[in-house]
């Protein structure tokens, strides 16, 4: 497979920098644990819609030499030094130093923005790893001359946040490896090789800003909380069998099907949560409000929208960009004294990254 970004010859000897946009993604069928070996390795199949309008722009920029052979940085945030995210890049950064010589070569700096607001509980760590892999990359590309392929880029990303490796496509993506998925696996994400129904294809998600903290359970802690639970083995069975059923509902337009595996997943998502040891829950009453609220307008109407959810408290509304009028109505008339500062955002599905000059 090829990049989907062509670098020129005629820069070769000058390119710099590099600035890609990548959006995050939602997923249908949710990651949730880790394999006990390897590194970021899911231990069920997973799969997303890239949300095209929720997005992070980063530039990676040589400032000069390397003097140590580890990786050297500089990070900026909107501009701005961020020291809280140094550790976990210094972490990614030594994870891909065999694979990246510019790292070991080059004194960089990382300046990233998202074009959603920081503090609203909109996870940016898929569309951060994300963007700043296609930098590396296609730095990379250019200081060696050898291709690097969007596997590898996706892999890449996956090393920094595992939801990451799923934001390269347009298409829905899959990461993990999966008994009836050709070409699936669970080092980097691949695109949904099938015809997807018309019903999905201009599909929506709104993110209702129901608690915009910090989580109070990192992702991190809570994949690791499925080490020793009874019920994990159990939980990426269904997994496992949820893929299969999606992909046949994207394929044949079942929506009726697409609602109840979307739903199941959000909610056994959160189950996990609760049956792990520590317990926790991320779901605050109005996440429920919505989710009633939800049930009973789509009973009403008929309009296929669904709720899905991330680790955290946010609720997103998936629903065919036709109905996309009703559904805004049916959000500001009933749904945003639920939310923070009556925030939500809107955005449609679709998006591999975007090289911008
Ligand atoms: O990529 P991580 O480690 O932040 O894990 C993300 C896990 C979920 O967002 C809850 C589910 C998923 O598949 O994206």
């Amino acid at each position: 497979m090829s990049l989907s970004y062509q670098y020129s010859e005629k820069n070769r000897e000058k390119q710099v920098k590099s600035t890609f946009r990548c959006s995050s993604n939602i997923a249908l069928v949710k990651y949730w644990g880790k394999k006990p070996e390897g590194i970021q390795l899911p231990a069920n199949p997973s799969i997303s819609f890239t949300l095209k309008d929720l997005y992070t722009e980063t530039t990676v920029s040589v400032l000069g030499a390397n003097t140590s052979g580890a990786p050297e940085f500089d990070f900026l945030f909107e501009g701005q030094p961020k020291p809280s995210f140094i550790p976990k890049l210094t972490d990614f950064f030594n994870r891909i130093l065999p694979d990246y010589a510019i790292l070991r070569e080059f004194y960089l700096q990382i300046n990233t923005s998202n074009n959603f607001p920081h503090g609203t509980g909109i996870a940016s760590s898929a569309s951060g790893f994300g963007a700043l892999a296609c930098c590396l990359a296609e730095l990379e590309q250019v200081h060696t001359g050898q291709p690097v392929s969007i596997e590898k880029i996706s892999k890449t990303a996956r090393l920094g946040s595992g939801s990451a490796c799923r934001s390269m496509f347009e298409l829905p993506a899959i990461w993990g490896a999966h008994p009836l998925v050709k070409g699936s696996n669970d080092e980097y994400a691949i695109p949904f090789k099938s015809n997807i129904h018309e019903v999905f294809t201009d599909m929506m998600d709104a993110v209702l800003i129901v608690d915009a903290g910090e989580k109070s359970v990192s992702s991190t802690v809570g994949h690791g909380l499925l080490k020793g639970n009874p019920y994990a083995s159990a939980r990426y069975e269904e997994a496992t069998l949820h893929l299969t059923e999606i992909c046949t509902a994207l394929e044949t337009g079942n929506m009726t099907d697409f609602i109840r595996i979307v739903e199941q997943e959000a909610l056994q998502l959160h189950a996990m949560m609760m049956l792990s040891n520590p317990y926790f829950i991320l779901m605050r009453p109005a996440t429920l409000s919505v989710i009633e609220a939800l049930w009973a307008f789509r009973k009403e109407t008929k309009i296929p929208v669904m709720f899905t959810l991330d680790a955290g408290a946010n609720v997103h509304l998936l629903f065919p960009g036709i109905h996309n009028q009703q559904v805004k109505n049916f959000i500001e008339g009933q749904l945003l004294d639920y939310c923070q500062n009556r925030q939500y955002f809107c955005s449609a599905i679709g998006s591999a990254p975007i090289p911008i000059q």
